[in-house]
């Protein structure tokens, strides 16, 4: 049995984050939420831990958000000192280099380092740390103006345990030790050894890390994303890392790259690239309210936004930007294709927030899986399928520079008011990626769409997209999930590519491949139509890479499927359907 995809194949992937230790200090992002252990000192407040600790998870003058994780808290008001507070901040990757939140200090007459960092920030943060990231002579810090005040965080280690995706950063007191830590956090001592490596809890000073519990009283796990992160790919001996093929300069000057597409689509008209102030896309979300929200990825949440008068959706990136981010994302703004969600704008302060215009209708994978959606009739897929190849063709093949997805999934396809498809994230992996050049090679993408030669060796190339693209196919065909999980089993997943190869390469496939196509669709669909859009799938999930067809021919091959198959709706059924059982000889 082919498990290219299923059991095999995540054991080759989970390898390289068994090497990744705890101490491994690089990261390509960040999690939405840690906490902060605030331990509070006489003549403190919960307005003033709110004040120095402020982020867009908590809102003055109201720390309902701090209250929700500190139930023993009886009266906001008058907070005891002596009191250990939780305070919730997002948990950003720093440069590529290590996880934190850079807080801004409103400086006051008088402040200097030591009593910022052992007074005001509860040791949460050091002198040299703070040294670290201000450019102030430490022994004449001015009067006015700001700080940064880093403090680190975890967001935890898939090579620990996948239980634990919570956690406080937590100053050591005199008092403390391993014992006392673990059991007041009903963890064993070994598992906070082991966040920790190295570290004496017994010491008295410094930071550690202890998993925790969230507001619902409950931990939060991992995310069971299989979107690899942090992991290196080491290479073996006698095996080089092959070199990144990322997007290049073409060598034609076609510099109007925000002009039509390929096949004489109207592109969208131009705008300058914008950038927004946090005030303003916190007022166009209602302060990132939960209500505004509307759905959560890899990388961070997305959120609904009415700005200056349009609709738009503002993701929060689990990140800061750096210079490199800045450039990269200059170049972003300026891809414009009718295929693409459109990048408007960004804005970098605190954290990094990219705008894109809103797209009414949502993704492709709540359309085929979810509750509440008609089933999309064939004629739509095939039409979504060839709007998708279309916008990464584009990509591939059009914009300056080049570029390759690397995580094309039915979440990434999204859906308009007319029911067009376009492909959301391009250019993300890059971004994510431009800022950590140390580390050779990074997976990025989600488990089930990864072809092998990109999981097992990180190999990239237009290809690698092609492969995904592929598992969509099946997915527009099937209506099943990338990873087929049998009686919610997880060792008995299959991949949709392995599922669908059984039946194709039968010499008759046509029964069981009925059997695969998405039951919603009844008998609404030409079988003709299904298997050729199989093979195609088949072709562009093939193991070698290069027998792969470029996104180019797939374009045309849909198109010559679509002409075929424009009248087939629910409306011309059974005049069709007579046509098909006529041709298939039932
Ligand atoms: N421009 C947009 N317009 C409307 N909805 C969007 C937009 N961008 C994202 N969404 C919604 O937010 C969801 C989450 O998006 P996000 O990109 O963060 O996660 P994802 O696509 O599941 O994973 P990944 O991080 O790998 O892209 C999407 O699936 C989609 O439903
Ligand atoms: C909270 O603490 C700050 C700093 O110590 C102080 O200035 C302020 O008056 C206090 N507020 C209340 C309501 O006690
Ligand atoms: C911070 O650490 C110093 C030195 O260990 C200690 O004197 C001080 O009380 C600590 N501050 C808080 C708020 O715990
Ligand atoms: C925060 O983490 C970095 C990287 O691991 C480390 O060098 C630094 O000392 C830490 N800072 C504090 C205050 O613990
Ligand atoms: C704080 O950090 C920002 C961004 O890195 C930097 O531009 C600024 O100069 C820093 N502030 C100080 C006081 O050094
Ligand atoms: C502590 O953990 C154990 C098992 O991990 C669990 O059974 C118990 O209910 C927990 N206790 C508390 C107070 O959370
Ligand atoms: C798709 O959209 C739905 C509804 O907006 C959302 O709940 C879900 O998180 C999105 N992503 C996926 C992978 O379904
Ligand atoms: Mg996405």
């Amino acid at each position: 049995m082919d498990t290219r995809l299923g059991l095999g194949l995540w054991f080759v992937l989970s390898l390289p984050l068994l090497f990744s230790s705890a101490a491994e200090s690089k990261c390509s992002r960040g999690c939405d939420l840690a906490l902060a252990s605030y331990y509070v000192w006489q003549g403190a407040n919960l307005t003033f831990v709110g004040q120095v600790l402020n982020s867009n998870l908590i809102q003055a003058p109201n720390f309902d958000s701090i209250l929700a994780y500190n139930k023993q808290i009886s009266n906001k008001d008058s907070v005891p000192a002596g009191t250990r507070v939780k305070v919730p901040f997002p948990c950003d990757c720093i440069n590529g280099d290590f996880l934190a939140h850079v807080f801004t200090y409103q400086v006051q007459p008088g402040n200097t380092y030591d009593i910022i960092a052992d007074t005001y920030y509860a040791n949460l943060t050091t002198i040299p740390w703070l040294e670290k990231f201000n450019s102030y002579n430490p022994n004449n810090i001015p009067d006015t103006g700001t700080l940064n005040v880093t403090v680190n965080c975890s967001c935890g280690d898939r090579a620990v345990s996948g239980e634990y995706g919570l956690f406080v950063t937590y100053p050591l007191l005199p008092e403390d030790s391993l014992e006392s830590l673990a059991s007041s956090s009903n963890v064993t001592q070994e598992l906070l050894q082991r966040y920790n490596p190295g570290v004496d809890f017994s010491k008295g000073t410094g930071l550690v890390y202890i998993p925790t519990k969230d507001e619902t009283g409950s931990y939060r796990p991992l995310k069971r994303k299989r979107k690899v992160k942090e992991a290196t790919l080491l290479p073996t001996a006698s095996q080089e890392l092959s070199p990144h093929i990322g997007p290049a300069p073409r060598s034609n000057s076609d510099k109007n790259v925000e002009s039509t597409g390929s096949q004489g689509l109207t592109g969208i008209t131009v705008d300058k690239s914008v950038e927004f102030s946090y005030e303003e896309l916190a007022k166009a979300t209602d302060d990132f309210s939960l209500a505004n929200k509307i759905g959560e990825g890899g990388f961070g949440s997305v959120y609904y936004a009415e700005l200056r008068g349009e609709k738009a959706a503002i993701k929060k990136m689990d990140m800061q930007a750096s210079k490199e981010f800045f450039a990269e994302l200059k170049v972003l703004t300026h891809v414009h294709h009718l295929n693409l969600v459109r990048l408007i704008g960004y804005c970098v302060e605190g954290s990094l927030f990219l705008v894109y215009e809103y797209i009414e209708n949502g993704n492709l994978s709540q359309h085929l899986r979810g509750s509440g959606k008609d089933p999309l009739p064939w004629s739509t897929r095939v039409q979504i399928a060839l709007d998708s190849a279309r916008g990464l063709e584009y990509i591939h093949e059009h914009t300056v520079p080049v570029y390759i997805h690397r995580d094309i999934k039915s979440a990434n396809i999204l859906i308009d008011k007319n029911f067009r498809a376009k492909v959301a994230d391009f250019g993300l992996t890059k971004l994510t990626e431009v800022g950590s050049a140390s580390i050779p090679t990074r997976l990025v993408g989600t488990f089930g769409y990864m072809p092998p030669e990109y999981a097992q060796y990180g190999d990239v190339s237009p290809k690698v997209d092609v492969y995904a693209f592929g598992v969509v196919l099946y997915e527009l065909i099937s209506a099943k999930e990338a990873i087929v999980k049998s009686n919610g089993n997880n060792a008995e997943s299959r991949g949709l590519v392995a599922l669908f190869e059984d039946v194709l390469n039968q010499p008759d496939p046509r029964e069981d491949l009925r059997k695969l196509v998405d039951p919603r669709l009844e008998e609404n669909y030409p079988l003709d139509s299904v298997r050729k859009m199989a093979q195609l799938a088949k072709a562009c999930t093939q193991e070698n890479p290069q027998l792969r067809p470029s996104m180019r021919s797939i374009v045309v091959a849909l198109m010559t499927l679509s002409s075929s198959t424009e009248d087939w709706d629910v409306g011309s059924f059974y005049e069709n359907q007579a046509l098909v059982n006529l041709m298939s000889g039932r």
